[in-house]
Order: C-alpha cells, then sequence, then structure tokens
C-alpha cells in the first residue's frame, strides 16, 4: 500500500477544515511546481494556539499533511508550533512516498507564515523568528476561490 492507514484517515476525515473565526494569524503558502494551495488561519492568545484551521487547494497527501499539522499544533505555545518540522509530520502519519515529502513541507511553511502574519500585525519582523518563507501575495490567493 502506497499510503498509510493514517494517511487516507486524515486525507478521508480532514480535521481543522476552514477558516478561524476571529483569526489573528493566517498565512497562504503555494508550491510552484505542483500549483498546490494551502492556508493556515489561526486565533493565537497569550502565545498559545487555541484554535487552527486550513483551507487547502491541493492532493491528497496535503490535505493529511495539513490536517495532522493543525492538530500537533493546536494547544501548543508558538515556540512549540515553530519546532514542528515536516519530517515529524510526517512521522506522525506513519510515513509518506518520497514524491509527497514536497506536501508536508507545505503544511510545515503553512503554520510558519500564519505565524509570521501574527508577527507582523504587531509590527515584529517576523523573519528572525520564523525564518524565511516564500509566501504567496493576495494576487495568487483569488486562484483560491476566496
Ligand atoms: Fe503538491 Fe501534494 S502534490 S502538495
Amino acid at each position: 500500500m502506497l499510503y498509510s492507514d493514517k494517511v487516507l484517515d486524515h486525507f478521508q476525515n480532514p480535521r481543522n477544515v476552514g477558516e478561524v473565526e476571529n483569526a489573528n494569524a493566517v498565512g497562504t503558502v503555494g508550491n510552484a511546481k505542483c500549483g498546490d494551495i494551502m492556508q493556515m488561519s489561526m486565533r493565537i492568545e497569550n502565545d498559545i494556539i487555541v484554535d487552527v484551521k486550513f483551507k487547502t487547494f491541493g492532493c491528497g497527501a496535503a490535505v493529511a499533511t495539513s490536517s495532522m499539522a493543525t492538530e500537533l499544533v493546536k494547544g501548543k505555545t508558538i515556540k512549540e508550533a515553530l519546532e514542528l518540522t515536516n519530517k515529524a509530520v510526517m512521522e506522525a502519519l506513519d510515513g509518506l512516498p518520497p514524491v509527497k515529502v514536497h506536501c508536508s513541507v507545505l503544511a510545515e511553511q503553512a503554520i510558519r507564515a500564519a505565524l509570521a502574519d501574527y508577527y507582523r500585525r504587531q509590527g515584529i519582523d517576523p523573519e528572525p523568528i520564523v525564518g524565511k518563507i516564500e509566501e504567496l501575495d493576495h494576487d495568487d490567493e483569488h486562484d483560491f476561490g476566496h
């Protein structure tokens, strides 16, 4: 079997789909090669991610990894969320085929993009904290069907 039971489960029953109401951290990233897009929105209070949801216009592995990633960062501190690697997401899903590794990278990047937005809204330069992220600008987001 190409995909683990966990990947199939998170693809068929994705957790935390949609957009968080009153989000104060929203990030959208895309992969230029496959054209897949992922958005994460979060509500952060006192440094804790109290709510997180995702939307993706992407492949099954993108759905499964973002679903798992939201589960892994929910209720965690920003610092803990920044420590979440795509590798950890893949491990939590019992692995992904090599050609699908980039999908998990997209999930990691979407979390970072949301956290970058959180800092930017407070006038803080996010790059030293979350690193460099290739975010989509608003024109690209139209493809996403808002
Ligand atoms: Fe690109 Fe999965 S094929 S995110």
